[in-house]
């Protein structure tokens, strides 16, 4: 058999075991992270595609090696179907991943040095929006808003404060860890009263806006980010929209200015996951993702848990483990010993290092992925409950609840398809 021809399993058993390992992990454990979700079988299919195989630098109709006329057909289809999905004048699907995105979307709007004020990273920004040890920190001077010490959401009259002060050039609205709507008109206002460009970063909230189930930052921001691997459920990768007028420096950015070779086996990808997300079902998912991190949120309260902002409106909550005497780290990893994977999560005011945290941040993408629905988050939230309650030292309660969590995984498999 040629070497080209061999299957994984044949050719590198290694590898080939590494990844059935994965895949029963995934299988078999209860996956809480807001920013992670399961590819469809067909997403997946055109990641792993001969698509890999091309140099397609450029764009279509314009490449620089020659061989490029369905890299062409499929990036045209990317960019048709993220445009129809967000109803965006232009769409780049090149990034390779939420930070190039946001790269690209900075290099394409501001100079090194230029001001930039975006979301601390302590109340649920991201490192790319303007922190010390990021490029963006370092390139651009950043300046930060916080949350309302009052009710922990975004306070824009304080917003507008800080940024008549600052005159920044750019304004960031998005965010890694905020359970609430993000109100994106109030951000142009501001940018607009101060002379600063709007940027959006939806790569958390992006299903949910494309599904008409959360404010949408298309209309009113000059340029909106996103990944595609999060809430929208496509391969890792991300993308950027803009409007006619930014079009063309949105793609100088991208190619040539922070990338060369585009990943087109991932383009591929996110045209497959546009389109899923175009359909019904997908709206429906999307409604579902929030009702579950409703149900959720209400389970873990009724067990005595302080949700940041009290509650959630979207995919994600954050759980304040003050009350609790255990640490985020503490917290995540006992529930992962039972089969729950969460994230542990800084909590606005927090006095613990981002190692320690006294926070998590669960979310209801993957199991609503997987078909779990409102009697599940029910019952998830009382699993949490029982093992930062008392699993610590009890390994006879991590073992049931890892029973239980067994139980709920084998009846809401994820890839039933796949050995
Ligand atoms: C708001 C926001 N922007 C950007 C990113 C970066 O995405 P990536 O990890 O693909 O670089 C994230 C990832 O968590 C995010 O939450």
């Amino acid at each position: 058999m040629s070497m080209m021809s061999r299957t994984l399993a044949q050719a590198d058993p290694e590898v080939a075991e590494i990844i059935g390992n994965e895949l029963e992990r995934q299988q078999n454990t209860l996956m809480l992270i807001p920013s992670e979700n399961y590819a469809s079988r067909a997403v997946m299919a055109a990641a792993g595609s001969v698509m890999t195989n091309k140099y397609a630098e450029g764009y279509p109709g314009r490449r620089y090696y020659n061989g490029c006329m369905y890299y062409d057909e499929i990036e045209n289809l990317a960019r048709d179907r993220a445009r129809a999905l967000f109803r965006a004048d232009h769409a780049n699907v090149q990034p390779h991943t939420g930070t190039s995105a946001n790269m690209a979307a900075y290099y394409a709007m501001l100079d090194p040095g230029d001001r930039i004020l975006a979301m601390k990273i302590e109340h649920g920004g991201h490192l790319s929006h303007g922190m010390k040890i990021n490029f963006s920190g370092q390139t651009y001077e950043a300046h930060f808003y916080g949350l309302s010490e009052e009710t922990d959401q975004i306070d824009y009259d304080n917003i507008r404060e800080i940024a008549m002060q600052v005159r920044p050039r750019l304004i960031v609205a998005g965010a890694s860890a905020y359970p609430r709507v993000i109100d994106f008109r109030q951000f142009r206002e501001i940018a607009d009263e101060c002379g600063a460009y709007l940027m959006a970063d939806i790569a958390h909230i992006v299903g949910l806006v494309a599904a008409g189930a959360h404010p949408d930052p298309v209309p009113v921001a000059q340029v909106v980010t996103s990944t595609t691997h999060k809430t929208l459920r496509g391969p890792r990768s991300a993308f950027i929209l803009c409007n006619s007028d930014w079009a063309r420096k949105v793609d100088r950015a991208v190619f040539p200015g922070v990338q060369a070779g585009p990943l087109m086996h991932i383009i591929a990808a996110k045209a497959v996951a546009f389109k899923e997300a175009q359909s019904l079902f997908f709206r429906e998912y999307q409604r579902q993702i929030i009702r579950n991190a409703y149900a959720l949120a209400v389970s873990l309260q009724e067990e005595g848990f302080r949700l940041v902002t009290g509650g959630t409106d979207n995919h994600l909550m954050l759980v304040d483990l003050r009350n609790k005497e255990i640490t985020g780290k503490l917290a995540a990893d006992l529930l992962e010993a039972a089969g729950i994977v969460v994230n542990k999560n800084l909590i606005p005011g927090d006095e613990r290092s981002p190692d320690e945290t006294s926070g998590i941040r669960p979310g209801t993408p993957g199991v609503t992925t997987r078909g779990m629905q409102e009697p599940e988050m029910q019952q998830i939230g009382k699993l949490i409950a029982r093992v930062i309650h008392e699993g610590r030292d009890n390994e006879k309660v991590l073992a049931e609840v890892r029973r239980q969590v067994l139980e709920l995984c084998e009846a809401f498999p994820v890839y039933e398809h796949l050995p």
